[in-house]
């Protein structure tokens, strides 16, 4: 059962090893309350997450998914997560055109010293995914 309540949802996170991750990590270990209904994925930079794995994910039973990466200037890539903002964008306005509500998608960035951010971030996403319900019981038409 998920925190926000109802039935659990499948959400995909896939989080930067060096930030997001670690942020994930300071909220656990803060025993910051978060829902259960994200799954994490770890990747080396969010540069590395290509659209195509979120569009794959939504299409083959997630019902969100989530990207987070370092801050702007952070990257322990140098510039991975400003690729990846660029691409995700971009990908925004493609789940529209696949009819797939683009809230089911959320990126952000968040530091391994942010767990109470981490903690926030999830609690918000996953209750918006909520709110739209399962993707698969149902075909939705984005507006
Ligand atoms: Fe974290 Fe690039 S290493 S976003």
């Amino acid at each position: 059962m998920s925190d926000v309540g109802t039935k659990e949802l499948r959400i995909v996170g896939f989080l930067c090893n060096w930030c997001s991750y670690g942020g994930a990590d300071t909220a656990g270990v803060g025993r910051f309350k978060q829902p259960t209904d994200l799954r994490i994925i770890r990747v080396p930079c969010s540069g590395r997450v290509d659209p195509l794995f979120v569009v794959r994910a939504l299409l083959t039973g997630a019902d969100g998914v989530l990207v987070s990466g370092c801050h702007p200037r952070d990257c322990h890539y140098s510039e991975g997560n400003y690729y990846a903002r660029r691409r995700l964008e971009m990908l925004r306005r493609l789940l529209q055109f696949m009819g797939i509500d683009e809230k089911r998608f959320h990126y952000t960035w968040v530091s391994a010293s942010e767990g109470q951010k981490w903690q926030q971030v999830v609690t918000d996403f996953t209750k918006q995914v909520h709110e739209l319900g399962p993707l698969h019981d149902k075909k939705e038409k984005a507006d």
